[in-house]
């Protein structure tokens, strides 16, 4: 399957490693001091979703909504970041999912080119701490996208800095919002976990690299 295809481009939170539990952490840290109850779901329904509309989500569980400027939201989703950095501060090498390095080693000695497409704006001081960062080609800067994930845009950019078509790249995305990116954008999409809208879907990186060796 692997020379299948020229590029990979991959997603990085619950897909190389297991962040996803610190962001919903963080927002629940929020959401208690704002008096807001969020259910376990939450962590799923915020999978691959920008910092503010992720904050949308938080404020719809308030029993009473507030309205709040956007100054404000903007206020409360830093506040939900400090507590997200606080939690991520020692990430090493040691977070990465297993079989991450052998995986991209893999893509590497095949020649084919890696592209990060997260909407985290901390993947960057992500890639660096885990020591990844050298293996991309390409990292697309959530900020220059204009329409988050399900939007095609950030898989889209992510084949344009590769220098390849979509139909030329696999995607890889633990969250339905990021394989509907992937899906529209036309690239080939493989899932990470647990995921109804996706045929090919595998229980961690691990499961996928072990099919592709
Ligand atoms: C990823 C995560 C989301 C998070 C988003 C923005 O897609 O899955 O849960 O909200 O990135 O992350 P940031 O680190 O910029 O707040
Ligand atoms: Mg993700």
């Amino acid at each position: 399957m692997i020379n299948k295809y020229k590029g990979f481009v991959f997603d990085l939170d619950g897909v190389l490693t297991e962040t996803s539990k610190a962001h919903f952490e963080a927002w629940q840290e929020l959401a208690v001091e704002m008096g807001i109850e969020v259910p376990e779901q939450t962590m799923d329904e915020v999978r691959g979703i920008s910092r503010l509309e992720s904050l949308e989500i938080i404020l719809g569980y308030a029993h009473s909504p507030i309205e709040y400027s956007y100054d404000e939201k903007v206020a409360l989703a830093t506040k939900k970041n400090n507590i997200y950095l606080d939690k991520i501060k020692a990430y090493s090498p040691s977070n990465l999912a297993e079989g991450t390095i052998e995986l991209l080693e893999l893509l590497k000695s095949n020649h084919i080119g890696i592209a990060l497409a997260s909407a985290s704006n901390n993947a960057p001081f992500l890639l660096k701490a885990m020591k990844i960062d050298h293996y991309f080609d390409a990292v697309v800067d959530p900020g220059s996208i204009s329409k988050g994930k399900p939007a095609p845009d950030i898989f889209m950019k992510a084949c344009e800095m590769l220098g390849l078509e979509p139909h030329e790249c696999v995607g890889v995305e633990d969250a339905e919002a990021g394989i509907e990116s992937i899906k529209s954008a036309g690239l080939h999409p493989i899932g990470i976990g647990k995921l109804l809208n996706c045929d090919e879907v595998y229980q961690d990186l691990k499961s996928l690299l072990d099919h592709l060796l």
